[in-house]
């Protein structure tokens, strides 16, 4: 369905983009958070990993700023659809 921009727009469930987007970001996060102390890592695994870490936590700013784009233009699925109102 064309979507151009109406906030009203609510699509039953999120598309494979948002989906992809949510979960490579929940992905890179996790690594980031679990492998960032580099402290007792021998030196050059030690560069490697903070070029990787570096180089993840930039691509999560761009991942976040394509899925911004990607709500916007394609709207943000309802909570509520599918829930019985007993819910
Ligand atoms: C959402 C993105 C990011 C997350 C969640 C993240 C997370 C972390 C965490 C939890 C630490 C350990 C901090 C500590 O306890 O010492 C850390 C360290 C570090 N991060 Fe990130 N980071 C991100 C992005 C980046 C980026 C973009 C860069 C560089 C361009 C970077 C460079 C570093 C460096 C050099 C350290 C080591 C600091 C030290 O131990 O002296 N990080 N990061």
């Amino acid at each position: 369905m064309k979507y151009s921009g109406n906030q009203e727009y609510s699509p039953k469930r999120y598309d494979i983009v948002a989906q992809l987007l949510h979960w490579s970001m929940a992905l890179i996060l996790v690594y980031l958070i679990f492998f960032s102390h580099f402290e007792d890592l021998a030196d050059e695994v030690m560069i490697s990993s903070i070029k990787l870490h570096s180089g993840l936590g930039l691509l999560i700013i761009f991942l976040a700023a394509l899925r911004w784009y990607w709500r916007k233009t394609h709207g943000v699925a309802s909570a509520w659809q599918g829930v019985y109102p007993i819910q």
